[in-house]
């Protein structure tokens, strides 16, 4: 057993047998004013929660000995007060459900960010962010948004104007463009920065997960709905309600949805009766709306409701003034973490500007998550530098295999590389591959792949 103790806001237990997950989650809540302490396999948990009360346990589902649903019960049994996040695989969304229904507070779907962890952290305890770590913190100009290049300025004067008001955002770009530290930025920026922010990922869940995600519903709603449970909107109230990839959400729900916009009111799943909330709404988006619009794939009234204000964030190749300063920050970042002091070369910061990168910022700070490691001596130099390029990857496998290869293995290798570069999403990757989502099903079905949630 790992212990790191602090003085601090609030306990937290983190039970993952990953140790490279388990010390990811660690220096996410290292991060605030917590104490942490983490157990490899759920028996440890069972023993930690015997002997000390915890304010949230965080749990993998899959855990060695007891597994994480069986450690959700003892706490609700031993410590009902406590919070539960469970943490599941990509995929295994019926577990999630399961979680949920046994009173798990919440569930994380692997990978997750830091960020995630701190906005669960900070639902149920609050937190306060350590003093050292407010290099990072947003500042009411949307200076957490590093960049010197004439997009990034724009986005922070655009930030500047609309964030005093209430009105409805939406965050266009590519993925990795930086969409949700912009809207971190704008709620950061406005005179909602104390309230709530609430963030729902429409991609991530099916249809109805997130209808009762959003609008909450009564006890006996549907089985095992054992208690009333506040939705999104509601848990939103007097604050910003951000509604990752919009895109995705079904026709059905957009319906709702602008409903809901126009009347500010909503009823929980069950209930007859009315909510009214007050909530900033923010969309992102990494589709082009208007061409989904024209597919009636997505409503128009919705889009135009949305729409008030656009902030489109370019991709990072046509704003390649960022890339030196990002690399910094991301260098620094790292460099902190692991507790090494490292520079970057001439050729480095070349080569880093020269690449067209395709995943974005996020694919810069991968790439710098990486090099900060494998670098053995202080200079990072180009040669350190590696691109996560899954495409070349299957290119040397299909052309440098001793044997021939069938189609049918090359296609198989397509869309598994796609899927990757798409982070599982299959709507993406069917729009990449040029195929309907069902064609991807099938396929996948026949290779033996998880075939997931029929919107995930
Ligand atoms: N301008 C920026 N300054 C600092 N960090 C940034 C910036 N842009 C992006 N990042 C970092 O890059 C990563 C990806 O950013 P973010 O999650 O906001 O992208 P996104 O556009 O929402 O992607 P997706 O479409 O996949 O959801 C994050 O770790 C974020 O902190
Ligand atoms: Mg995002």
């Amino acid at each position: 057993m790992s212990e790191d103790r602090k003085k601090g806001c609030g306990t937290i237990l983190v039970v993952e047998d990953d140790p490279v997950v388990r010390r990811f989650i660690e220096a996410a809540i290292n991060k605030t004013d917590c104490q942490v302490t983490s157990v490899g396999d759920g028996k440890a948990a069972l023993t930690a929660i015997d002997k000390e009360k915890y304010d949230l346990v965080i749990t993998d589902l899959k855990v060695p000995a007891v597994n994480g649903i069986k450690v959700l019960e003892y706490v609700k049994k031993r410590q009902p007060d406590t919070s539960v996040v469970i943490g599941t695989a990509f995929g295994s969304i019926e577990n999630a459900v399961e979680a949920m229904r046994k009173g798990a507070f919440d569930y994380l779907t692997k990978p997750f960010s830091a960020e995630d962890i701190l906005e669960i952290i900070d639902r149920v305890i609050g937190y306060k962010r350590r003093q050292n770590n407010n290099s990072q913190a947003a500042s009411s100009d949307g200076s957490s948004l590093i960049g010197v290049s004439h997009s990034t300025d724009h986005i922070r004067n655009l930030i500047t104007m609309i964030a005093p008001s209430k009105t409805t955002v939406l965050i266009e770009g590519e993925t990795g463009v930086g969409k949700e530290v912009v809207a971190d930025a704008l709620q950061q920026a406005s005179n909602r920065r104390e309230k709530p922010f609430i963030k729902v990922n429409c991609a991530a869940l099916p249809d109805t997960l997130v209808e009762s995600e959003l609008f909450g519903f009564e006890k006996g709603a549907f089985t095992g709905a054992h208690a009333r449970t506040k939705g999104r909107f509601e848990l939103a109230d007097s604050g910003t309600l951000m509604l990752d990839e919009i895109g995705e959400m079904s026709l059905h729900l957009q319906a709702k949805l602008l409903r809901v916009l126009q009347s500010k009111k909503f009823e929980r799943l069950g209930s007859g009766q009315s909510v009214e909330v007050d909530v900033r709404v923010v969309a992102t988006t990494n589709r082009d709306l208007k061409e989904e619009v024209k597919q009636n794939r997505f409503r128009k009234d919705l889009y135009f409701r949305l729409n008030v204000v656009k902030i489109t964030v370019p991709p990072l190749r046509s704003r390649k003034d960022d890339i030196p300063p990002l690399a910094r920050h991301f260098l620094d970042m790292y460099c902190r973490e692991n507790e090494v002091k490292k520079t970057l070369s001439q050729d480095a910061l070349e080569k880093l500007t020269d690449y067209d990168w395709p995943g974005n910022v996020r694919e810069l700070q991968n790439t710098f998550e990486k090099a900060v490691v494998v670098t053995p001596g202080e200079t990072i130099t180009a040669e350190n530098l590696h691109f996560v390029d899954e495409y070349r990857d299957l290119f040397e496998y299909l052309f440098s295999s001793e044997d021939d290869i069938t189609i049918h293995e090359a296609e198989k290798q397509l869309i598994l590389t796609s899927l990757k570069r798409n982070s599982y999403n299959k709507t993406k990757t069917a729009d990449a591959l040029g195929i309907t989502v069902k064609t991807l099903r099938n396929k996948l079905k026949e290779y033996g792949e998880p075939v997931g949630e029929e919107n995930s």
